[in-house]
């Protein structure tokens, strides 16, 4: 096992009603930015709930932060945060309002242009607004863990920064809901959370036992309740099993003492930016393919995870690990996500050029686990994805 070290501060509140619980988390003297995306918080009943709650509180709201969140609105955010001296933000939403929330509350007390945060690659350790979150879409794991990804719209680039500073102080996640979710971002949060696993274990054998089974674990419930969330959106037990499975996919724990790949993010994050692809979809789209290029480097792996969270029986690894790939396309198709670009853009032509010339331009010019996707197998993965 590799040395490593785990801090996560986040106070993870869970389950029906806890809501209410704001009013005590929040600091009493705070000046709050409440921060929300395009108004389903008006539509499920939360926002009549965190009003509720923060009834004796102060109060400034900002909404409208898009899907994929861009750093022109966020920087809207930061102004009104900065003239009205607010000293708290609160984001009721999913990855977007809380990912672009972790933006504001690094930007607003920072010095040098905040587009430097996105693109300076400078690890965010203090000077930040305290920062709280309402779930309300389960996928990214943002609720829990210490990174962001922002979109500059004027350049196309979507960019991921991060920082121990950037871990919410506490998380509400009532797994009620989901119950408002409309099918496509349930099946893309099951895919993230899958994704996110994935990106974690789908790598070589490591004596990490305990990693590998927490892993596998989360992999199969996640096969187990996908489907079963899709449908019965209602469920509460269901849904409390989807929003934990992708809180613990993505809140570090995993990656302890592991390698990690992060590959098919790092593509999937291009698709979005050049072609506004929803997050979980590029991933559907890339991940079977890195298998498929990285093969020899992941067969191991594969047909580990063949055999534990599939039950593929049988010794030929190639073999194993062919058809877990194959289990895994089965099972994007299943969640209703389709794993081709063409099913969601036919402008894709030119993605592999300047995916890899992004690529080169930034010196990802060796990355994934062992530092073997190079240039060309980038092309490679995203042409086989076409
Ligand atoms: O904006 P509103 O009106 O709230 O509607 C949203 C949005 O249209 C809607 N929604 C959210 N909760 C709802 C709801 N509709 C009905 N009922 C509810 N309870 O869902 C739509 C999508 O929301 P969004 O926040 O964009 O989805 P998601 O949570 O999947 O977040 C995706 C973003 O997170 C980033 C992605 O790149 C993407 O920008 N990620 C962040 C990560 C992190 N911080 O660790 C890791 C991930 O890998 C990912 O990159
Ligand atoms: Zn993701």
């Amino acid at each position: 096992m590799l040395n490593f070290e785990y801090f996560n501060p986040t106070k993870l509140i869970f389950g029906k009603g806890q809501i209410v619980r704001l009013a005590e988390l929040v600091p009493a003297k705070a000046r709050v930015l409440l921060i929300y995306g395009g108004g389903s918080i008006f539509r499920n009943g939360v926002y009549e709930q965190v009003k509720e709650a923060l009834k004796h509180h102060e109060i400034i709201e900002f909404g409208g932060v898009e899907p994929n969140p861009h750093f022109e609105t966020l920087m809207k955010a930061v102004m009104v945060a900065r003239e009205q001296q607010l000293d708290f933000i609160l984001a009721v939403g999913g990855g977007s309002v809380i990912d672009g929330a972790k933006f504001v509350s690094a930007a607003i007390k920072f010095e040098d242009d905040p587009v430097n945060l996105l693109r300076g690659q400078i690890q965010i350790t203090d000077n930040v607004v305290p920062l709280g979150t309402v779930l309300t879409l389960p996928a990214t794991g943002s609720e829990m863990n210490a990174g962001s990804v922002v979109t500059i719209a004027a350049t196309q680039e979507k960019l991921f920064f991060a920082g121990p500073a950037l871990f919410p102080q506490f998380s509400i996640c009532d797994p009620g809901v989901v119950a408002s979710l409309p099918p496509a971002q349930i099946q893309n949060g099951v895919v993230d959370a899958f994704t996110h696993v994935m990106e974690q274990y789908l790598t070589y054998p490591t004596s990490a036992f305990l990693q590998d089974r927490i892993s596998e674990g989360i992999l199969q419930t996640l096969i187990e309740t996908g489907p079963e969330v899709v449908k019965h959106p209602g469920d509460y037990e269901l849904a409390a099993n989807l929003m934990w499975c992708c809180t613990m996919a993505l809140n570090g724990l995993i990656q302890n003492g592991v390698p990690t790949d992060w590959v098919t993010h790092l593509i999937g994050h291009e698709l979005t930016a050049l072609y506004g692809i929803d997050h979980a979809r590029t991933l559907a789209v890339i991940g079977p393919n890195l298998y498929r290029v990285m093969f020899t480097d992941k067969k191991e792996k594969l047909a580990q995870y063949g055999r534990r969270v599939w039950g593929l029986k049988g010794d030929d690894i190639n073999t194993l690990a062919q058809l877990a790939i194959i289990k895994t396309i089965d099972f994007f198709h299943e969640m209703g996500v389709d794993t081709q670009l063409s099913g969601y853009t036919s402008d894709y032509a030119k993605s592999a050029d300047i995916i890899v010339e992004r690529f080169e331009q930034r010196g990802w010019i060796a990355i994934g686990e062992r530092q073997h996707v190079t240039p060309d197998k980038v092309r490679e993965i995203v042409e086989a994805s076409y």
